[in-house]
């Protein structure tokens, strides 16, 4: 085993995860949804990169992770399963994927192994979704759970808002996660459940839990890479930190680019190629008396 958990060859496997549990080791999640973003948290050591349904809001620009699709989901994934060489690369399931039935959400659960390379899947929701992740852990897909805020269900939990903050409710969230479990979940997503909640969850599962907003004493932590970043101008939730402010770096250097261009100066001649003299007087050369045709005369403004 390496320090993060992985095989001797380099990858973190389902296995890995349940290990480091056991040792007491926090597990390392991020989202993301492209190559770059995916290579730069293999770089940086994190286990577990998730193409979550987020990219719907993110990088699609929804008000909402509803409107995700299959073919979006599947190409995002396969991006980031090429920049993600020892995370493992979970696709999570867009809604309307995997709610109509089992042959549905395994038909599904397949393509993004086979034509995204994912190494897992994650399902929101208990309930009808424990027979989905039976028959997709069944077919030898690891499925990861999310309970909780479940954005995909946002509708019929009143909003974005913490879950299991009665003790009914708690009682309910507990029993839901042990049902993935039971069902063959290899670890559960607590997205906004009172830490001391997420804490019993995370005692009572051999699974590892991996929380969002739920406290220190989930097995692991998982942040959107855009809220981590601040890829964004604008408030984040509560559970949000920002680790860097990438969204004024960017305006920034966006800003300089824009005057330089407008002034003048840039591009430099250390940006562009040269040409042999004698090749560009035979070109000129060549140009005499040929016609050009109007408005395709190249030269600095006033001479055209
Ligand atoms: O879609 C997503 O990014 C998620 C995480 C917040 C867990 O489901």
């Amino acid at each position: 085993m390496s320090r993060y958990g992985a095989t001797p060859g380099g990858s973190v496997t389902v296995p890995a995860l349940a290990e480091m549990k056991k040792r007491g080791e926090r597990i390392v999640m991020v989202t993301a949804y492209d190559f770059p973003s995916a290579r730069l948290a293999d770089a940086a050591g994190v286990d577990v990169v998730l193409v979550g349904d987020s990219a719907a809001m993110t990088v699609l620009g929804h008000g909402s992770t509803v409107p995700a699709t299959m073919e979006e989901m599947v190409m995002l994934t396969a991006a980031a399963a090429r920049g993600a060489e020892r995370p493992l690369v979970v696709a999570d399931m867009p809604f309307g994927s995997f709610q109509i039935s089992d042959e549905d959400a395994l038909r599904n659960a397949v393509r993004f192994v086979k034509e995204a390379g994912a190494d897992a899947v994650k399902l929101e929701g208990a309930g009808p979704t424990l027979s989905r992740v039976a028959a997709i852990v069944g077919a030898g897909i690891p499925v990861m759970g999310h309970v909780g805020l479940t954005p995909q269900s946002a509708g019929m939990l009143g909003g974005f808002r913490a879950q299991g903050r009665t003790a009914a409710k708690a009682r309910e969230l507990l029993e839901d996660a042990l049902a993935l479990e039971a069902a063959g979940c290899f670890s559960v997503v607590l997205e906004a459940v009172p830490a001391p909640v997420a804490a019993r969850v995370t005692e009572a599962l051999a699974a590892p839990t991996i929380g969002i907003g739920s406290g220190r004493d989930c097995d692991g932590q998982v942040l959107v890479y855009h809220d981590l970043l601040g890829l964004y101008e604008g408030r984040a939730a509560r559970f949000v930190k920002r680790y860097a402010d990438v969204a004024a770096e960017i305006r920034g250097a966006l800003e300089r680019f824009a005057a330089e261009v407008r002034s003048g100066a840039f591009p430099q001649d250390e940006h562009t190629y040269a040409i042999a003299d004698e090749e560009l007087a035979a070109f000129e050369g060549g140009l005499a008396g040929t016609a050009v045709p109007e408005g395709r005369v190249h030269g600095p403004p006033g001479q055209q």
